[in-house]
């Protein structure tokens, strides 16, 4: 017996603050809000106004509800979870707990988003370790890209499930255990694919995956999570925070310092990890995207943008192989140069899309529907 198709989740488009005439096709650069999300953090922001309302509790109750929901998102463990404030932050942590060593290798991808090489590039300098970009071969397949490059030197790859500009895929399925095999670690931002995209913790063992919440978590800025594998539980955070060591819930002997942190992954929770504006705005977020269920998301996205696709391929835009790209992620080659005021003549339509390089990034959400699709062909149709 065949499984039943995954059942597509109808438009979103009433739960969130989108007026008729924006075609928002654009969640990689930022999602909208949800009225939840933002009223749930107007109600954490007032919180603060009547502080003697805060409780010792209230300090750790909220961080623990975010953990859970995260890790759910990602098919990992909540002891696991630390929050953070950005993608940086835990690719930071990442790198001050891997330690190449000389001439050891540390593979990055041709183009990957910035927070995900600054950092490296320090480390490389610092320990003597050699950066290898890995690029795009002309057939489009980074998995076999990456893959030719894995060997004994490899101190570790930090990549991400898809790349940013394009939606360019990494088969992690194929990657992780290649890296395993040779003892070398990965570090994965999962920033442009945690709640678009299925990813299981459990089977990809990664040492630390990270995203920030602001596009796909549909969640705030500032706001992010990383999730580190039991075997580097016990390293070094990047601050030496209260709320990260043994006793910390009893508010009147924290001057008792104590030199054990609490269990799990908390040590690495940002300073103020009780953050009472952005958290409850988190979770909401959270909640909504387990609530329509992370492969129902993506089966979703997945028909709208192969519809785009297709109807872009037949204004003779290039559109890479679906099997090699994310399914809610399009990159648009122009058939010919960008035309002259394409920018200005997308914004006068209110259609909003990103433009890198000479491609066009395509990404929508579960806010969009039919009328916004039709208002980009139509708006690519003229322009070409
Ligand atoms: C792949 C990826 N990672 C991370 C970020 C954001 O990084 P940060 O949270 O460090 O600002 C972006 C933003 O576009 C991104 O595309």
């Amino acid at each position: 017996m065949r499984p039943d198709p995954i059942a597509m989740i109808p438009c979103q488009r009433h739960l969130f603050d989108l007026p008729r005439e924006v075609a928002y096709l654009n969640c990689a650069y930022m999602s909208p809000l949800m009225h939840r999300v933002v009223e749930a953090g107007q109600r954490g922001m007032a919180l603060k106004a009547r502080p003697w309302e805060i409780a010792p509790p209230d300090f750790f109750a909220r961080p623990e509800r975010a953990r859970a929901l995260f890790a759910e998102i990602i098919g990992a463990d909540a002891e696991g979870v630390a929050l953070i404030p950005s993608a940086s932050y835990g690719i930071a942590l990442a790198a001050a707990n891997l330690r190449p060593g000389a001439g050891r290798r540390i593979l990055l991808i041709e183009d990957q988003f910035p927070s995900n090489v600054h950092v490296w590039r320090r480390l490389a300098r610092e320990s003597g370790a050699e950066i290898v970009t890995v690029r795009r071969p002309p057939d489009g397949d980074l998995t076999r890209a990456v893959l030719g490059e894995i060997d004994e030197r490899t101190a570790l790859l930090a990549a991400a499930q898809c790349r940013w500009t394009d939606g360019a895929l990494i088969d992690l399925d194929r990657v992780a255990p290649a890296l395993h095999e040779v003892g070398a670690a990965l570090v994965l931002d999962l920033t442009q694919s945690a709640g678009a995209m299925r990813y299981d913790a459990a089977r990809i063992d990664a040492d630390f995956v990270i995203a920030a919440t602001y596009k796909w978590l549909l969640g705030s800025y500032s706001m992010g999570f990383v999730h580190i594998a039991p075997r580097h539980r016990d390293g070094r955070p990047l601050e030496e925070t209260w709320m990260g060591r043994e006793g910390a819930e009893d508010f009147a002997r924290l001057v008792d310092y104590r030199d054990g942190y609490r269990p799990g992954a908390r040590r690495f929770d940002v300073g103020e990890v009780a953050n009472f504006a952005l958290l409850p705005a988190t979770i909401a977020a959270l909640e909504q995207i387990l609530d329509w269920g992370v492969e129902r998301i993506e089966a979703t996205l997945a028909a709208r943008v192969a519809t785009i696709a297709e109807r872009a391929a037949g204004l003779g835009f290039r559109v890479s192989d679906p099997a090699l790209r994310a399914g809610h992620f399009l990159g648009l080659g122009f058939p010919g140069p960008v035309p002259a005021g394409l920018p200005e003549r997308l914004a006068a339509e209110r259609v909003h899309v990103s433009l890198r390089g000479s491609s066009l990034r395509v990404t929508p959400h579960l806010y969009n529907d039919d009328a916004d699709t039709e208002r980009l062909i139509e708006v690519l149709a003229a322009a070409i």
